[in-house]
C-alpha cells in the first residue's frame, strides 16, 4: 500500500479475535509507520554501560531506523546522539565502538563535544573549516549541534532512550515486567544487579520482520518442536536437553503495557536445586553456592525464575540458562539486524564466566544451534508471506483464546497456561494502539510511580 490509514490498520489486526494479516510482516508503508508511531516514542533498549566504561568511550548503536551515537562524557553523563552530521547527514561516527575526545565527520570535517568544560550543551558544534572565511559570525554553532536524545536512563547496567520528551519514566513503562528483566540483571546470590556482558556484542542480520522475533520471545511456547533436533544432540549445561532442569513455565503477559514472558509466577519459596553445570565439578560448586545464598539474601521476599520474554517493542531476553538480551533492529520490512549479549555475576571466577560463555554461544546468537532453527522459520515465514495470493490470508493467533485470567502478584498482567498465543494478542493490540493513537494519556493512561509501590 502507499499510505496506511487508521482503518486499514484496525481491518488488518483484530487482537480479540486472534487473526493478524500478513501485510503488517510485508508493507514498506506499515513500516515506515512503525518507525514514526512505535519506535519513536517507545523506550527502546540502546546498550549497556559495561560497554562505554571510560569517560569519552562511544558504542555505535541503533532506535529504530535510526543509527545513534551512545557515549559517556567527561562530566559521567551518559548521552544518546542522532549519529548523523548535522551538516549534511553523513554518518558521523562509523565504527562500532571506541574512544573519542570529539566527533569528527569525516566530509567536511565539522566537529563536536560533549565534554561540558568547553561546550555548554553536550554535542555542540565546536568545530567548522572555513569558519571566519567562510561563514563569518553568521553560523550559531549552538543551532547546528549534534541531535541529542531527550531520554536516557539506566537500569541496572542496561541503557534505555526514548526520543519523545514527554515519555512516562521507563520504570512505569516497564511496570512489574520489572520483576523478569531483573532476574535476568541481578547477581545469582539476589543482589540487586552485579551482572556483566561478556565479550562484544554479535550482530547479524536476517532476512524477516522484526514482529516475528519480538513474539517469538513473548510467549511461543509451542514451537518447541522445532528443536527436537537440538534436544536430540544434548546441548543443555549439563549435556542432557537444550536446559537441564527445566520448570513448567505460564504465558504471562502484561496487558495495557504489551509485554510477554513465558516464566513462573511470583512466589516466596526457592525451588529445589537443579544441577546446572553438573559435568564441570568447579562450576557445579559455584552454582550450588550461589543457590543457597541466594535462598538466605531474598529469605521469603517473592521472587521469579526461569524467564524468557519480550519488553515492548524489540528487547528480548533469557534470564538463567542461557542468560542472554537479544534486541531486534528492524531494518526494513523484511530484515533485520539481530544484536545478543550475554550476562554472567561479574565477580564470578572466570571457569564460570568460561563455562557459560560455551555454552551461551552453542545455544544462541548467529553460530547457536537454537538461534539456527528460529532463523528458519522466521526466514521462510517471511518469505513465503510475501507473495500476492499469500498476503490476502491472514495468521492464525486463536491458541488459548478466552482462557486468560488475572496473574497473582504482578500488576496489569495475565496468564494463560503454558500453550497460548494470548501474549501475541497483547502484542499486536498494543502494536495496533501505537499505531492508531494519540497522546500518551491514551496510551498510558494509569501512569502512576511503580518505584514508589514496588519499594522492597
Ligand atoms: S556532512 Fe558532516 S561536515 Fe559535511
Ligand atoms: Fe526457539
Amino acid at each position: 500500500m502507499d499510505t496506511v490509514s487508521e482503518q486499514d490498520l484496525r481491518r488488518l489486526v483484530d487482537a480479540d479475535n486472534g487473526t493478524v494479516s500478513r501485510e503488517i510482516f510485508i508493507d514498506r508503508a506499515i513500516f515506515d509507520r512503525e518507525m514514526a508511531r512505535i519506535f519513536s516514542r517507545a523506550w527502546l533498549f540502546v546498550g549497556h554501560e559495561g560497554l562505554i566504561p571510560k569517560p569519552d568511550d562511544f558504542f555505535a548503536s541503533r532506535m529504530g531506523r535510526d543509527p545513534v551515537i551512545l557515549t559517556r562524557n567527561r562530566q559521567g553523563e551518559i548521552l544518546v546522539f542522532l549519529n548523523s552530521c548535522t551538516h549534511r547527514g553523513m554518518k558521523l561516527c562509523r565504527y562500532d565502538q571506541g574512544n573519542a575526545r570529539a566527533f569528527t565527520c569525516p566530509y567536511h570535517g565539522w566537529s563536536f563535544s560533549t565534554n561540558r568544560d568547553i561546550v555548554d550543551e553536550p554535542g555542540e558544534l565546536v568545530g567548522v573549516p572555513h569558519f571566519e572565511a567562510g561563514y563569518g559570525d553568521r553560523l550559531d554553532r549552538r543551532r547546528w549541534g549534534l541531535v541529542r536524545c531527550p531520554n536516557v536512563t539506566v537500569y541496572k547496567g542496561t541503557i534505555w532512550a526514548n526520543w519523545d520528551a514527554g515519555a512516562p519514566p521507563f520504570l512505569d513503562w516497564l511496570g512489574d515486567m520489572r520483576r523478569y528483566l531483573d532476574f535476568a540483571l541481578d547477581h545469582r546470590d539476589g543482589r540487586p544487579g552485579g551482572s556483566e556482558v561478556i565479550g562484544g556484542v554479535q550482530k547479524w542480520r536476517v532476512k524477516t520482520n522484526w514482529k516475528f522475533v519480538a513474539e517469538n520471545f513473548a510467549g511461543d511456547m509451542y514451537h518447541d518442536i522445532s528443536h527436537r533436533s537440538v534436544d536430540a544432540v544434548g546441548i543443555g549445561p549439563g549435556g542432557k536437553g537444550r536446559r537441564d532442569a527445566q520448570r513448567p513455565r505460564l504465558a504471562i503477559g502484561f496487558s495495557a503495557l504489551g509485554h510477554g514472558v513465558l516464566g513462573e509466577l511470583p512466589h516466596t519459596v526457592e525451588p529445589e536445586y537443579a544441577p546446572t553445570f553438573a559435568s564441570d565439578p568447579e562450576v557445579e560448586a559455584y552454582y550450588r553456592r550461589i543457590y543457597d545464598d541466594r535462598v538466605r539474601n531474598l529469605g521469603n521476599q517473592p521472587r521469579v525464575t526461569n524467564s524468557v520474554g519480550t519488553i515492548f517493542p524489540n528487547m528480548s531476553f533469557h534470564s538463567r540458562q542461557p542468560r542472554t538480551i537479544l534486541i531486534t533492529h528492524p531494518i526494513s520490512p523484511t530484515e533485520v539486524e539481530l544484536w545478543r549479549l550475554y550476562l554472567v555475576d561479574a565477580d564470578a571466577p572466570q571457569p564460570v564466566k568460561d563455562a557459560a560463555r560455551h555454552y551461551y554461544l552453542r545455544y544462541s546468537g548467529p553460530g547457536g544451534m537454537t538461534e539456527a532453527d528460529d532463523m528458519e522459520n522466521w526466514t521462510y515465514a517471511t518469505d513465503s508471506s510475501a507473495g500476492a495470493i499469500a498476503r490476502r490470508h491472514d495468521f492464525n493467533y486463536q491458541l488459548a483464546l478466552g482462557h486468560a485470567k488475572p496473574a497473582p502478584g504482578l500488576r496489569g498482567a495475565v496468564q494463560s497456561g503454558t500453550y497460548s498465543e494470548e501474549n501475541q494478542r497483547i502484542f499486536y493490540r498494543r502494536w495496533t494502539q501505537f499505531m492508531t493513537g494519540g497522546d500518551w494519556s491514551e496510551l498510558m493512561p494509569q501512569t502512576t510511580s511503580v518505584e514508589a509501590d514496588n519499594a522492597d
